[in-house]
């Protein structure tokens, strides 16, 4: 099994950005700690980062037939990207939407998001914990799942 893990704008700065908020962790802390629990439970993970929306609408494309789930902080375009939303819609690979903070503890903008109705489920407010929690909800996908629309 394949799993993606994509992140979106300013998760490069994890560690200096806002740590009473986001924590102390990096993103590469982060990515370590999916890689030595992906690799206990014998999952290959691919783990990437950008700052550009379009670079994430063509990961999604790009994982098709490749990954068989998606795991997406999508950040601040969680709560502004439609064109995120269609390319999940569009691809068909169950998405997991993970943030570190609790979103819906947080400003009202962030409680809204744009990609949740086409996503299997959302993971908030676990810190870096979120990706570990994850990886499991992945796993166990085609078990626990509900088809979003
Ligand atoms: C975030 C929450 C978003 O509202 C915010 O824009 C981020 C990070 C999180 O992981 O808590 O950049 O996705």
């Amino acid at each position: 099994m394949k799993i993606l893990y994509l992140n979106g704008p300013n998760l490069n700065l994890l560690g200096q950005r806002e740590p009473k908020v986001y924590g102390r962790a990096t993103l590469g802390d982060i990515e370590t700690k999916v890689r030595e629990r992906a690799a206990v439970i014998g999952i290959e993970i691919e783990f990437r980062q950008t700052n550009l929306e379009g670079e994430l609408v063509s990961w999604i494309q790009q994982a098709r037939g490749v990954f068989e789930v998606i795991v997406l902080n999508a950040a601040a375009y969680t709560h502004t990207s439609v064109a995120l939303r269609d390319a999940i819609s569009a691809v068909a690979i169950p998405t997991i939407e993970i943030h570190l903070s609790n979103v819906h503890a947080r400003e009202e903008f962030r409680h809204k998001s744009l990609i949740a109705p086409v996503c299997c489920g959302q993971i908030a407010g676990f810190g870096p914990n979120s990706y570990i929690l994850a990886l499991e909800a992945a796993v166990n996908i085609n078990a626990t799942s509900q088809s979003p629309q």
